[in-house]
Order: structure tokens, then sequence, then C-alpha cells
């Protein structure tokens, strides 16, 4: 028996959504069918997911006169154009027509590639999100960024397409890895630094009930998490300013991840580090309290997350990938720092030393 906990809406004018948010959610066939409109539909998902959902999630579809099953193989490596090659062929070989429905049941992965999938074919299709994993239901799902990746760099052929509706099950949260819950938690924290700081205290209290998966706690953090990123895309759905607060922490982030190799440290993970020394910049700036940048260090580490860099990556590693990141504009480094706790701004001026100083030879986040 499912049960709505939450619902919010990303308000876009016509392209706005529903975000519904609660238990069994997968397999609502009410929910579900509100959003697809013909008798069309094809399922995207993995070799890991779909056989603990795909089945729940079809069964919630009803009788359809066409479901095409794609089932990819798991991993950001497979999030490329050969794949999405491989999703179009099965859907031509069906004939799939355009009033079909994409659904993307997965993570963050299944969902950037399917919803690519879907804003190109026939130039444009319905797609719905079923995120599984908590960085997905907190983060990709929402927003209408989709990608794949070019071997060059990651996320960079892509499309701003929204879906029409997303399904977040919070029941799929427990067969997640422990890896992959705090991986997606990291995020989590993020709404609150850079926009809700009651929230932020919230998650500092409530921390240990999430960590536990208590469904109530998880639902909450969801609906606040979402929120918050709905705000922020509602009022700049293109990044061209205000939505690249959501990247508090990614510079550093991404150039852990590309030191390290992609797929040593999980994203969250990697921005969780980030974050700290995106904190402990602001807090050298004076911005903040230096006793804010310990009481996330504690936090993450609460949260089994990394608090501390890669130990051999030194400062001028730091400073050659984040020079390559998508965030820089004509040459200048834009980072995401704190004006307080709950309140975050972009800064375009942040020098070299200043980075050599925060980054050099210490290892150490804060
Ligand atoms: P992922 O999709 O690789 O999922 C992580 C792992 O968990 C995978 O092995 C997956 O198969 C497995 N999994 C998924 N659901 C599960 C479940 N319920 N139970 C057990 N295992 C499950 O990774 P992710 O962290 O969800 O997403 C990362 C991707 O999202 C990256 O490609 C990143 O670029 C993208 N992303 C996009 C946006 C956006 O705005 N579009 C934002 C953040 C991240
Ligand atoms: N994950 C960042 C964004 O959606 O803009």
């Amino acid at each position: 028996m499912s049960l709505l906990m939450h619902t919010l809406h990303v308000e876009l004018g016509e392209r706005s959504y529903p975000v519904y948010i609660g238990r069994d959610l997968l397999s609502d066939s009410v929910l579900l069918g509100q959003h697809i409109r013909g008798s069309q539909v094809v399922i995207v998902s993995n070799d890991k997911v779909a056989p603990l959902y795909l089945d729940r999630v079809r069964a919630g579809l009803g009788d359809r006169g066409l479901v095409t099953e794609v089932v990819l193989p798991d991993g950001e490596q497979y999030k490329t154009l050969a794949t999405l090659a491989e999703i179009f062929d099965q859907v031509m070989a069906d004939n799939h027509n355009r009033t079909t429905t994409f659904i993307a049941v997965g993570g963050g992965v299944v969902g950037d590639i399917t919803g690519f999938a879907a804003a190109c074919y026939q130039r444009g299709v319905n797609f719905v999100q079923v995120p599984t994993t908590l960085l997905a239901q907190v983060d990709s799902s929402v927003g209408g960024k989709t990608a794949v990746n070019h071997p060059l760099g990651k996320n960079m052929i892509g499309a701003f397409y929204q879906p029409a509706a997303v399904l977040i099950d919070t029941n799929t949260l427990h067969t997640l890895p422990p890896r992959e819950l705090s991986a997606g938690l990291a995020e989590v924290v993020k709404y609150g630094l850079i926009c809700d700081e009651p929230f932020y205290r919230w998650l500092q209290e409530q921390m240990p009930r999430l960590m536990a998966r208590e469904e109530a706690a998880l639902a909450e953090a969801i609906e606040r998490s979402c929120s918050n990123k709905a705000r922020v895309v509602a009022a700049d759905e293109r990044e061209g300013g205000i939505r690249a607060i959501l990247n508090l922490g990614h510079t550093f982030g991404h150039a852990i991840e590309a030191a390290q190799g992609y797929g040593q440290w999980l994203h969250g993970e990697a921005v969780a580090t980030g974050m700290l020394l995106a904190l402990e910049l602001s807090a050298r700036r004076g911005h903040i309290p230096d006793h804010e940048v310990a009481s996330l260090r504690r936090l993450l580490a609460d949260m089994h997350l990394p608090v501390d860099a890669p130990a051999d990556m030194t400062a001028a590693d730091f400073l050659e990938y984040m020079a390559r990141d998508k965030k820089v504009v004509d040459g200048r480094l834009r980072l995401v720092l704190l004006d307080a706790v709950g309140e975050a701004r972009i800064v375009d001026n942040v020098t070299e030393n200043e980075l050599m100083d925060l980054l050099d030879g210490t290892g150490s986040a804060a």
C-alpha cells in the first residue's frame, strides 16, 4: 500500500511539475498513470536496479499497448553517447512514436541519460523520473539537467529538459549501499549550508535518524532538499546566475574526483571534502566563525564521509584540475562561498595565493 507523504512543485510556467515523496510510490498506478500521456512507455534502468524494482514499476503501469524495457550496464563509465545510441536502437526497433513516455528508474546516471534520450527522441518526448538513490532523489532528478559524458569531460553533452513528474519512493533507500547513502546525505547538507540555516540546524540534530534510515526523517530531509532545489531552479532554470550556488564544494570536489580517477571517490564524498574547503575559505575571509567549520567537519565525519583532501594531492594538483572546471568563466575561477550559514554567494576574486595557502601541503580540509 503506497503512502504519499509530501508533494511539492517545481514552478516553471508551462513546464512546471510535481515531485511526489512517499513510501511504495514506485508501483502507485494512479500517481504514475497521471503523467503518462499515451499507450507507449519506455522504462530505462540498469542491471543492478532493474532486478530490484523494474517489475514493480511495470506492474504500476497497468495495461499499455507497448512497453519497452531498456536495461543498461551499471556504472558512470556507461553514461556515454554509445549507450544513448543503444537506447535509441531499441526504441526505434519497437516503433515508439512521439506520444511515448520515457521513465528513468535508477540513480543519477540512469536519470541523466534517460532525460537526455527523452529530450532528443523525436525532438522531445514525455519523461518521468523515478530516482532510486538518495543523491538522485534530492538532486539530479529535480531541475532538468540531463547529459552524457565525453571522454574529455563529464556531463559535456546534454540539454536542459524538465520531467513531467518525479516519483520518489523512500523504500528504495533500504537497498542502497551505506556509502551511497552517505554520499547522498552530503548533498542534503549542502542545501542547509547554501540557503536554509534552520534545515542545517535540524540536520545537525537529526543526522543519527537519517543515518539509521528512519522513514519519516528521510522523507522530511528529501522534501526540504527538493523544496530548496525547486526554489533555486525556478529562479534560474539555466544557471545564468543564482543556480550556481548548488555547486558549493563542487569545484574542489571535481578536482578530487578527476585527480583520483573517476570512480575512486563517490561524487558526494568529494563534495563533502569540497564543502569543508569552501567553508574554511569563507572563515579565512571572515564571513563565518571558525567553529562552523569545525562543526561541519564533525558532522561529515559522523556521516562517514571523508573530511581530508587526498594526502597525495598537492595544491598545484588542485589548481590544475580546478582551472579546467566548467565554472571557469573568461579565465576567472568562480567559487561558491558562504556569507553566513544558509547564505551562499558566488565569487570570482579568490586569488591563487589564497588557494595555495588553503590547500598547500596540508592534506587536510580544515
Ligand atoms: P549512480 O546512478 O551510479 O548510482 C549509484 C549506485 O547505486 C549504482 O551502482 C546504482 O546502480 C546503484 N543503485 C541505484 N539505486 C539503488 C538502490 N535503490 N538500491 C541499490 N543500489 C542502487 O549514482 P548517483 O550518485 O545516483 O548519481 C550520480 C550521477 O548523477 C552522476 O553521473 C552525476 O553526474 C549525476 N548528477 C546529475 C545531476 C543533475 O542535476 N542532473 C546532479 C547531481 C549528479
Ligand atoms: N546539481 C546542480 C544543479 O542541478 O544545478
